[in-house]
């Protein structure tokens, strides 16, 4: 049984704790058999194992949100509001708690934590690295020295040299080196940054999104453009996204810049994939139907993009914050198992939208079809009824196009084949955590494969 000191257990009947140390080994069919026999086992749950860093995540993330326009504030706190599942940011504090103390540099990084002046304390992380007065000038919500409209401006004095700290040295054994995890559990307030980051870009994807989808409904409650319009829907989501992208710098880390920076840009790649009227020769998008293979390497293509990629990169760069190195597994799996995860869930959501209503999702069913999308049920569907390809093809556009597609995907093993495909990818995103030591946190990674395919929200 896993050690594990909370209170609330859920309780798991699932072949995982067959699995052996060396993810290469197999067991016999007696050893499996035994296994299965004593698979119930307690896990720990995931959202229980880490509640007190997600309220504070909460909590303390609308205070990154001020700013010089009551309205664009409102806004971009909108989202927060109304209780989140907060996947993303659950995501990345599992993994750094999975893997905090493995990696080469987590002597440097816990350092730079601890010392004042090294950059990695939580108030240094609410500093600006640019002097206050010029990075939030005009900005009424922060304190504004620089009146720089009502008088002439001038020329400030600048800051005194900060002083330079000197991190301990790299240990140099790092072959012989046994990858051990911190104990007690620790979390870098980097790391719980980078928590706040990743649901700000989510949040600002959803404002566009909304936008977009011409959403009426965001779980349940007038979506952003509903309430408040298209163009400051649009506008609170880039403020979002600049913010975020100055809590990034001040992480003082530019691979992980890299790496969130790109997923930026993924989301808007997988919007444009999924966009109805797309200019892209290289991928045979010019009003064209997608056909066959084509059909399914886009759809999963930019299922990636669209969702995968922020899960992927988001726990890969929580990961290099606890100093995993390149050369070193960590990161490795933090990716894999992102981007395994990331495609089971977004598979689900996409089933979800056929069986579920407004009661379960928040929004109608069928929106997908309605904004001309096919998705896994509607492909594999249509290789048991050849009608839908020329719904597909119009992407659903005729009076009744809709109802016939659903008919057919309820007729069809789409949905249970687009299953089986997110049930194979979490499987896979449950392999690649045995190459993480034991721990709490790796066991809760485990069971958020479970529950994303079990998943009804
Ligand atoms: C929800 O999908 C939407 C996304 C996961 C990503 C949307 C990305 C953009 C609009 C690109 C712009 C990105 C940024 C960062 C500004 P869905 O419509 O399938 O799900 P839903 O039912 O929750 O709306
Ligand atoms: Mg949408």
């Amino acid at each position: 049984m896993r050690r594990w000191s909370g209170t609330a257990r859920i309780h798991l009947l699932h072949p995982i704790t067959t699995r052996s140390r060396c993810p290469h080994r197999q067991l016999s069919a007696f050893a499996q058999h035994k296994n299965i026999l004593s698979t119930v086992s307690t896990y720990p749950d995931p959202y229980k194992l880490l509640e007190p860093q997600l309220t504070h995540l909460r909590t303390t993330l609308l205070d990154l949100l001020g700013s010089s326009h009551p309205s664009l504030t409102e806004i971009a706190k909108y989202y927060f509001l109304h209780p989140s599942k907060q996947l993303r940011p659950l995501i990345v504090l599992l993994f750094a708690q999975a893997t905090n103390g493995v990696g080469r540099e987590w002597v440097r990084k816990r350092w730079a934590a601890e010392v004042e002046g090294a950059k990695g304390m939580t108030e240094e992380l609410d500093q600006p690295l640019t002097r206050p007065d010029v990075l939030n000038d005009w900005n009424p919500n922060m304190p504004d020295h620089t009146a720089s409209f009502e008088s002439v401006f001038s020329l400030r004095p600048s800051r005194p040299l900060p002083e330079i700290m000197v991190p301990p040295a790299r240990p140099t054994d790092a072959h012989e080196r046994q990858p051990t995890l911190i104990s007690p559990t620790l979390l870098l307030p980097t790391q719980m940054r980078l928590a706040q980051i990743v649901e700000m870009i989510h949040v600002a994807s959803l404002l566009h999104d909304d936008v977009i989808d011409k959403s009426p409904l965001r779980r349940g409650v007038a979506s952003a453009p509903a309430a408040f319009g298209n163009k400051l829907s649009v506008l609170a989501g880039d403020f979002l996204l600049g913010r975020a992208s100055a809590a990034l710098s001040r992480l003082g880390d530019n691979e992980v810049v890299e790496l969130i920076a790109s997923v930026i840009a993924n989301l808007v790649e997988g919007e444009i994939l999924q966009m109805k009227e797309v200019y892209a020769p290289e991928l045979g998008l010019i009003g064209a139907p997608r056909v066959g293979k084509e059909a399914w390497n886009i759809y999963l293509k930019k299922t990636y993009l669209k969702t995968a990629s922020l899960m992927a990169k988001g726990a890969r760069a929580a990961v290099v914050l606890g100093g995993s190195m390149e050369g070193e597994i960590w990161k490795e799996v933090a990716y894999a198992y992102g981007r395994n995860l990331g495609i089971a869930f977004q598979l689900i959501d996409d089933i979800l939208d056929y069986e579920s209503g407004e009661a379960t999702l928040g929004k109608p069913g069928g929106a997908d079809l309605r904004l001309g999308l096919a998705t896994g049920p509607a492909l594999y569907a249509w290789e048991e009824h050849a009608e839908m390809g020329p719904l597909i093809a119009r992407k659903f556009e005729q009076e009744g196009d809709v109802e016939l597609a659903r008919d057919l995907v309820r007729r069809s093993s789409g949905v249970e084949r687009t299953r089986d495909l997110a049930r194979a990818h979490a499987d896979k995103a449950k392999e690649v955590l045995d190459f993480l030591p034991d721990s709490d946190a790796r066991s809760a990674l485990e069971v958020m494969t479970e529950r994303v395919v079990k998943r009804t929200w």
